[in-house]
């Protein structure tokens, strides 16, 4: 069998153009190095899987690069990665000072990377602090953390900080694409709008949300497949709860939150769900808000089709009736028929009209 090498591995970026959404951060590195304005000590943080570690690596390389000393042995030599999260005693601080006092062999410069630099003890910190005070001019030092608030700021003072974004829903997509193409898999693009909603800004977990759909889905990854390994309710089921609602078939909502029920939803989600499904037809209503729905372009033509049916007003009640229910879940003795007697409330909202046209005419 082949070895299976995972899509983040298999994709960590090498160069600083391939950093998906970074480019406030790589263009000014880049910028730093051409000009000779590169900071001694670096502190890159931000959410985790956004590529704080690619980007130490692909900088460490390129300051390399820059120095001339280009052979691939050199760069290994001059940089130096340490994992502070299983090496954060004063004694690996210690080893890794005495090092940095010796000029490199080759080249202009060491680099070292600490990674998750938060996980070092405050011991280990304060060791840490006076090399970092006065480094030796050949000393590059790359500090990484998820977790800036933990760092202390004699540390903060003396980096130069680079904050690290999570990487937009579109920009994680549209490089899902590119690695699905590579990959021969075969995609619905709504799916992997999907993946990148749910992987939250970082890109590692997009691609491992990723590289299980590939597998369960056997090269052929769906909005409906997708949908049910992540556990989400597909839009569809909400699309045709709203479409039952609208023609007031009571006994058809009902069941079809029974089915959802069955299959281990939550309640309190779906209804919490069904709220930002009507809160989508709103926005749907007009082009100006269409953009303001976080879902993939197919799914929001049909949303656009949906609220062409319901009058404002009636999303309008429909929202509030979710969002109460929503809000009452957690106090209820019954939170299920909390849920369905929202269900029945915007089973009857255009009959409610209906019968108040009726009363009028
Ligand atoms: N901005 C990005 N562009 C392209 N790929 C990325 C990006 N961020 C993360 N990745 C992918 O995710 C993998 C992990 O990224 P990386 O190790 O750089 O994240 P990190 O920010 O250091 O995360 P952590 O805080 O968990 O250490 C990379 O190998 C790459 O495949
Ligand atoms: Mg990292």
């Amino acid at each position: 069998m082949e070895n299976f090498v995972v899509s983040a591995r298999k994709y960590r970026p090498q160069e600083f153009d391939t950093v998906v959404g970074q480019s406030h951060i790589t263009d000014t590195l880049d910028h730093a190095i051409e000009n000779n304005q590169l900071a001694q000590a670096l502190l890159f943080c931000g959410p985790r899987g956004v590529g704080k570690t690619t980007c130490a690596r692909i900088l460490a390389r390129k300051i390399n690069e820059k120095d001339g000393s280009t052979s691939e042995d050199n760069f290994a030599y001059n940089i130096f990665e340490l994992d502070a999260a299983s090496n954060n005693s004063v004694d690996d601080i210690r080893n890794l000072t005495d090092q940095v006092r010796f000029a490199p062999q080759v080249g202009k410069y060491k680099i070292y990377i600490i990674d998750e630099v938060h996980m070092l003890s405050s011991a280990a910190f304060n060791a840490f602090l006076k090399t970092l005070e006065e480094p030796p001019e050949h000393a590059i030092f790359i500090l990484a953390t998820t977790e800036k608030h933990k760092i202390i700021p004699t540390i903060l003072s003396r980096c130069q900080i680079y904050d690290f974004k999570r990487i937009q829903i579109e920009d994680i997509q549209s490089h899902l694409k590119g690695i699905a193409e590579k990959e021969k898999v075969n995609y619905e693009e709504d799916a992997l709008f999907l993946i990148a909603q749910k992987a939250d800004g970082a890109l590692r977990d997009a691609l491992s949300i990723f590289d299980r759909m590939v597998t369960f889905s056997q090269n052929n990854i769906t909005l409906e497949k997708t949908a049910e390994v992540l556990n989400i309710l597909d839009y569809d089921q909400y699309l045709n709860i709203a479409d039952l609602a609208k023609e007031n078939k009571i006994p058809e909502v009902l069941s079809a939150f029974n089915e959802i029920v069955k299959k281990g939803f939550d309640p309190h989600i779906f209804i919490a769900g069904l709220g930002s499904h009507f809160r989508d037809l709103m926005m749907a209503k007009n082009p100006m808000t269409l953009a303001l729905i976080e879902v993939g372009e197919k799914s929001k033509q049909k949303y656009s089709e949906q609220s062409k049916n319901w009058s404002a007003q009636d999303v309008i009640d429909a929202v509030e009736i979710c969002n109460h229910a929503d809000i009452n879940y957690k106090n209820s003795k019954n939170p299920r028929l909390t849920v369905e007697i929202a269900l029945m409330q915007l089973s009857s909202l255009n009959q409610n009209s209906l019968d108040s046209k009726k009363k009028n005419s």
